[in-house]
């Protein structure tokens, strides 16, 4: 039963991806969604490749026409693909409308769910239209682009993690496909699993802005204890990697990486290297901040040699930082 369940919902899931990919064709989807898309330098072969789409403007094209095709509007509802309308539970309506469209894939390229994104800059919407959790969309176990990143990120050993859709869309278009999406929330076990089946290696590239890198502090965490080895390249202030590409080119955007990629200690000490050299007080803040992080190791030997090198790169002796790492693992047992 609840097998046959899952069934029914991909096939309506892989239905709604192929009006949405139909409607970009279409004169309302050339003018709006098709034309978006350009601006954003995507590519005829770059949007079949992600099978990008276009959510007409109305409030049942995607319900009706799942209707005639025979889905039952209970499906359509389990899917996240239709909504109840408040206070009268038996009219629906269509979620995404007026919207570009993202399919958010699962390892084998069905899609799962959807990422709908607003065409105009009205501050009193929001800006992306996710797809609920549905009973084969579990959001912690998918991370966008893996289908389309995945040979690479073997054949590289290494994946980029970035925030946004739009991020993994450009990545690709640079010639960089080993890119994966967070989509904007805080990286969960399962995902880090599913990248570690692909490789030990990441390189977080999240959003240059106080929220990007808040939030690649806590994602290099996670990684941390999730065993893999870290880097990660801030942008400047502002930029994220689909504007910053855009802007410097996809030759300057792989050198920038190149050049600027650090390991975990590296970018911490980087984020307060002005402060750092002068203040006695935030240095040994700095230092608490590393030994924290590689608190976090759960290999004993890997853990050892990032300590010697944090011992080098902030000029304090390794028993210190063993002492304190000491301290750390205590107290996290
Ligand atoms: P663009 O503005 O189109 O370049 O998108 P972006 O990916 O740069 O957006 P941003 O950096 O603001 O957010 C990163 C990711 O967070 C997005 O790709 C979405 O997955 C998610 N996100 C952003 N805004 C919203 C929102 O309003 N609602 C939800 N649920 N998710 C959002
Ligand atoms: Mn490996
Ligand atoms: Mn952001
Ligand atoms: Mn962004
Ligand atoms: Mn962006």
């Amino acid at each position: 039963e609840a097998q046959n369940e899952r069934e029914s919902l991909l096939i309506a899931l892989g239905f709604a991806r192929d009006f949405f990919v139909k409607n970009l064709q279409t004169a309302e989807g050339k003018s709006i969604g098709l034309s978006y898309f350009k601006e954003r330098g995507f590519t005829p072969a770059i949007i079949e490749k992600f099978d990008l789409g276009y959510a007409l403007d109305g409030w049942d094209n995607l319900l009706n026409a799942a209707k005639k095709a025979g889905f039952k509007e209970e499906i359509l509802l389990k899917a996240g693909l239709i909504l109840q309308k408040e206070g009268d539970a038996s009219r629906v309506y269509d979620r995404f409308r007026n919207r570009v469209i993202f399919a958010i894939h699962n390892i084998s390229g069905k899609p799962l769910g959807f990422g709908a994104r607003i065409l105009t800059k009205d501050k009193n919407q929001p800006k992306y239209i996710n797809s609920p959790e549905t009973p084969v969309y579990h959001k912690s176990d998918v991370l966008y682009g893996m289908f389309q990143a995945k040979k690479a990120i073997r054949d590289k050993d290494n994946c980029y993690l970035v925030e946004g859709y739009t991020d993994v869309v450009s990545l690709h278009l640079s010639g960089i496909e080993n890119v994966v999406a967070s989509s904007g929330t805080s990286l969960t076990d399962g995902q880090i699993k599913l990248i570690k089946r692909f490789t030990d290696q990441v390189t977080v590239l999240y959003d240059g802005d106080a929220a990007g890198i808040k939030a690649s502090l806590r994602g290099i965490d996670l990684l941390l204890e999730g065993g893999l080895n870290v880097k990660a390249v801030v942008f400047p202030d502002g930029e994220d990697p689909d504007s910053y590409s855009r802007k410097v080119g996809s030759q300057a955007f792989q050198d920038y990486l190149e050049s600027n990629s650090r390991d975990f200690i590296g970018f911490k000490i980087g984020l307060y290297k002005e402060e750092f050299t002068k203040n006695p007080i935030r240095k040994a803040e700095v230092i608490r901040e590393v030994v924290q992080s590689i608190g976090k190791i759960p290999d004993p030997i890997i853990r050892s040699v990032y300590a010697k090198e944090a011992s080098g790169l902030l000029g304090i002796e390794e028993d210190i930082i063993h002492a304190e790492l000491n301290k750390t693992i205590l107290k996290s047992q």
